[in-house]
């Protein structure tokens, strides 16, 4: 089996591909409470594919891995597939601190460089379409060299893409960010939001409820995946000043 977490549609694209690949099954996290099923998924084996959020999973996958829902038969071969705009820092080697508990380890970590959705401070936009057009293109490929590494259940692989300084990333500035830049208080809808309700339908963690007009009240259970301002078709949602004027991404598509 194969559980996904994905806030603007890149991961579950990923999880999608991958299980057509490897003859798995996909399925949400978001959705999954009953991961003990006896053999632990196909063959004993059960992949997490998840985007990295500040150099880490995001908050919902780091809650759902150390819940009672991921409980993996002892021993079954689990891999993660990490979605990225760039570099993962140390996400790969926290995932393997997270399943440490679990008593099955992390066996192969891979990252998928996907087109950027992090928008919410300066500097940060989405990527142009050439860029993005370039990692979709090279996803596919990248899937299926990443497949036959996990058909072969190859052990101790670090696959991944960490960047400049990956442990100041992953240790200092993201627990900053998780304290200061998460969270939903931010989030408003201008005065152009027709309540159509979108945004309530893209957020996989079901934290927006419309109010008697249809406009969103978030609910303070975000985890910063930035679906309701990517998917609003009016473009009203935005994130305290910092999204004036950023791009939105409509998501990969069927590119893979
Ligand atoms: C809150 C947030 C933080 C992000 N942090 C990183 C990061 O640390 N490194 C990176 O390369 N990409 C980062 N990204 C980009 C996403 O990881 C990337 O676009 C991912 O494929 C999105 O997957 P999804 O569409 O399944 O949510 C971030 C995106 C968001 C929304």
């Amino acid at each position: 089996m194969i559980y996904y977490f994905s806030g603007t549609g890149n991961s579950r694209a990923v999880a999608l591909r991958l299980a057509a690949l490897l003859h798995d099954t996909a399925a949400a996290m978001t959705a999954a409470k009953d991961t003990d099923k006896p053999g632990g998924g196909k063959e004993g084996c059960t992949g997490l594919v998840f985007p990295v959020y500040a150099w880490g999973p995001p908050l919902f996958v780091e809650q759902w891995l150390r819940s009672d829902a991921f409980r993996p038969a002892a021993g079954s071969y689990v891999y993660a597939v990490c979605t990225c705009g760039d570099d993962i820092g140390r996400t790969d080697r926290l995932t393997a601190r997270l399943l440490q508990p679990k008593s099955c380890g992390l066996a192969a970590a891979f990252s998928i460089a996907m087109p950027n959705t992090y928008v919410a401070l300066p500097g940060f936009d989405v990527d142009d379409g050439a860029t993005a057009r370039h990692k979709l293109e090279a996803a596919g490929p990248r899937l299926e060299r990443v497949a036959a590494a996990i058909k072969r259940r190859e052990k101790g692989v670090r696959d991944v893409v960490p960047g400049a300084f990956p442990w100041i990333k992953t240790h200092v500035l993201r627990p900053l960010f998780n304290r200061l830049l998460t969270g939903d208080a931010r989030f408003r809808a201008g005065a152009a939001c027709v309540g159509c309700g979108a945004c309530a339908k893209a957020c996989p963690v079901g934290n927006i409820r419309p109010d008697a007009g249809g406009r969103p009240m978030w609910q303070h259970r975000c985890t910063m995946c930035l679906a309701c301002y990517h998917a609003c078709p009016q473009g009203c949602i935005g994130y305290g000043p910092f999204t004036r004027g950023k791009g939105r991404y409509p998501g990969p598509g069927n590119a893979l």
